[in-house]
């Protein structure tokens, strides 16, 4: 059975003090080992929040990362540089770097190669913009972005890697995806990554993102090609994200 995971995405919140108090909440109530948890502070808070985590039950990622492995890229961040903080996984293709930054399927694959060069685990991110699922693009956009992947890294790469899928639409805006539109659209991903390889894609962590809240956290997780979530506003408030993490750390239990 594939191990859950709940992925806190904190964008650009929050201040230094801020930051600090969300993470010593957090740390003192996930003890759970069952579920992978992982939080995505601001990259200028990486490093102290590493040091709060102690080694302990919550691992730490990036919310983005670079393309190229060092040289001239003014304000830009590197894998090994993530590595060397201490992050474990790093978001790649988050819709709002897709959107508001230029990244297109290329771009996100060559980010996705270069966390894997240096041992991080890549958070895929797909999904379709509200236009798209009502012209019935759904699967022909987020097949295109994984098809890109697959294309550069190879199957092989997706052992080490999770997928989240993000309705643009249901993103921030408290318009979640129903459990079923999410099973289906993570049903679609599995079964086209399995046509290149079924173990692989069985295997593979798929999460659903968009508006995830304590009180619809467990219905979107139980369904059975929803493997957690990645959490964006509710991951700001300690107390959502715990008992978010707790519905999907109550699967693993009865699971
Ligand atoms: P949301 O964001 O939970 O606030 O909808 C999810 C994300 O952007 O990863």
């Amino acid at each position: 059975m594939r191990r859950k995971i709940v992925a806190g995405n904190w964008k650009m919140h929050g201040s230094r003090a801020e930051n600090a108090a969300l993470v010593e909440t957090i740390v003192a109530s996930v003890t759970s080992e069952r579920t992978t948890c992982v939080i995505c502070p601001p990259f200028i808070y990486l490093h102290e929040t590493w040091r709060q985590l102690r080694g302990g039950a919550v691992a730490l990622g990036a919310q983005d990362l670079c393309a190229e492995a060092l040289g001239a890229h003014t304000g830009e961040v590197s894998a090994a540089m993530l590595k060397d903080v201490g992050c474990e996984y790093v978001l790649v293709g988050h819709s709002e770097r897709r959107a508001l930054y230029g990244e297109d399927s290329p771009l996100v694959a060559r980010k996705f190669a270069a966390a894997h060069s240096k041992g991080l685990t890549p958070v895929l991110c797909l999904g379709e913009q509200l236009a798209e699922r009502e012209a019935g693009r759904t699967h022909s956009i987020v097949g295109a972005q994984i098809d890109a992947v697959v294309q550069l890294c190879g199957i092989q790469s997706f052992a080490q890697a999770v997928v989240a899928y993000e309705p643009v639409w249901a993103i921030g805006t408290g318009r979640t995806a129903t459990p079923d539109q999410a099973q289906e659209t993570h049903a679609f991903i599995r079964q086209r990554l399995a046509c290149e390889d079924a173990k692989i894609a069985a295997g593979l962590r798929i999460l659903y993102g968009g508006s995830v809240k304590a009180g619809n956290a467990r219905d979107i997780f139980v369904m059975p090609d929803v493997d957690g979530g990645l959490i964006g506003g509710a991951s700001l408030k300690a107390d959502e994200f715990i008992a978010i993490f707790a519905a999907a750390d109550s699967l693993a239990v009865s699971g």
